[in-house]
């Protein structure tokens, strides 16, 4: 298992490591650089889709709901062990399970309800011959590679990035999208080879809980920030969208409970976080920011996790490499068991 690591101390550090290659991968021969067209081997065209999934994936899935409507097409997410109560897919919904391994018992039985209610079904997975492969119409492979931690790094930035291009093989890529989705491998690269990650893991070590925040695609990347954190600290985490603090969360805040928030570009979105981060500095909390400098986020955090300038799904993306190396850090100064927590499976096959 030594050799299998690489010289990383851990699988999932390795794992993490092995995001610009994994994205590779995902990218490779399915975007034409000379007309945008993206070719996935997968004919969909829905009217409107909805997405099951469970952990990681359940992120992923509401990353790809951003995604959907921002091209005009209407999407939901739920959690595929809450799908049988769910309002039922209309004609021409497309459901879509993400799930790495292709064998989570949740997410099949939301498929299976999803055929039941008439519905096509598309597989998001990492595992060729999965049960989930099997049973769905279709499939689009991430092509992550395997992964051996238990906390899911570099099959989340695949999930994304998959379901990212199958929005674009509806709509074509533009030269902007297809130069952002060419720099996204280097640009993690630049992530790895610069974080200050464990600076700040090692700068908050012992705080009460860790709460993450931002909006749009930076909000589920605030929840999975934390739960990766919580899957593997085992210290309490917590990720909210931004503009949900000041209806409860804000309670908890005090000086010893450090707040990351990722605001990247410079839209109205990351001004609004900003107006957070700084209704979270007057509670004196700790602020660390992720960002990519086209905003003045920096200027009223503690410390800053920079992540190179991209469009706004690449850019999730990076902030959720520098958060999981956080995560990992803040695991190792515990001396926890971060490629198998505890009370955790990486395919959980039980309902
Ligand atoms: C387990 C793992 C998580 C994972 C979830 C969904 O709980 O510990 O890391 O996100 O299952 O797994 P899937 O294989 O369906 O993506």
């Amino acid at each position: 298992e030594e050799t299998g690591k690489s010289g990383y101390d851990h699988f999932m550090l390795k794992e993490i490591h092995e995001q610009p290659r994994s994205l590779r991968q995902c990218l490779r021969g399915r975007v034409s650089e000379l007309d945008g067209t993206v070719d996935l081997d997968v004919d969909v065209d829905p009217d409107g889709v909805q997405f099951v999934a469970c952990g990681t994936s359940y992120h992923a899935a509401l990353c790809g709901v951003s995604l959907f409507h921002e091209a005009g097409i209407p999407a939901q997410a739920f959690l595929a062990s809450e799908y049988a109560t769910s309002p039922p897919p209309v004609d021409g919904d497309l459901v879509i399970g993400v799930t790495q391994s292709g064998e989570t018992a949740d997410t099949l039985s939301a498929l299976r309800e999803a055929k039941r209610r008439g519905a096509e079904t598309l597989a998001v997975t990492n595992v060729v011959g999965s049960s989930v492969s099997r049973e769905c119409d279709q499939t689009l492979y991430i092509r992550a590679g395997p992964e051996i931690g238990v906390a899911a790094t570099k099959t989340f930035s695949s999930q994304v990035l998959a379901l990212a291009l199958l929005v674009l093989s509806g709509t074509g890529a533009s030269r902007q999208d297809v130069a952002a989705l060419r720099d996204l491998p280097g640009n993690v690269q630049q992530v790895l080879d610069e974080s200050n990650a464990e600076d700040i893991a090692r700068a908050y070590d012992g705080s009460d809980a860790y709460f993450f925040i931002g909006r749009g695609l930076q909000y589920p990347v605030s929840l999975e920030g934390a739960l990766k954190f919580k899957e593997i600290s085992y210290e309490h985490a917590e990720g909210f969208a931004a503009g949900e603090l000041k209806h409860g969360p804000l309670a908890l805040v005090t000086e010893n409970t450090p707040v990351f928030a990722a605001v990247t570009g410079d839209d109205l979105l990351a001004r609004k976080t900003i107006g957070n981060v700084k209704e979270v500095e007057a509670r004196d909390a700790p602020v660390v920011v992720v960002t990519d400098g086209q905003n003045d986020a920096a200027r009223y955090a503690d410390h800053v996790l920079e992540v190179p300038v991209s469009d706004d799904r690449t850019a999730a993306i990076l902030a959720n490499v520098q958060l999981q190396l956080v995560a990992y850090h803040a695991a190792a100064l515990l001396d926890r068991s971060i490629d198998k927590p505890r009370n955790l499976a990486k395919s959980v096959t039980v309902e």
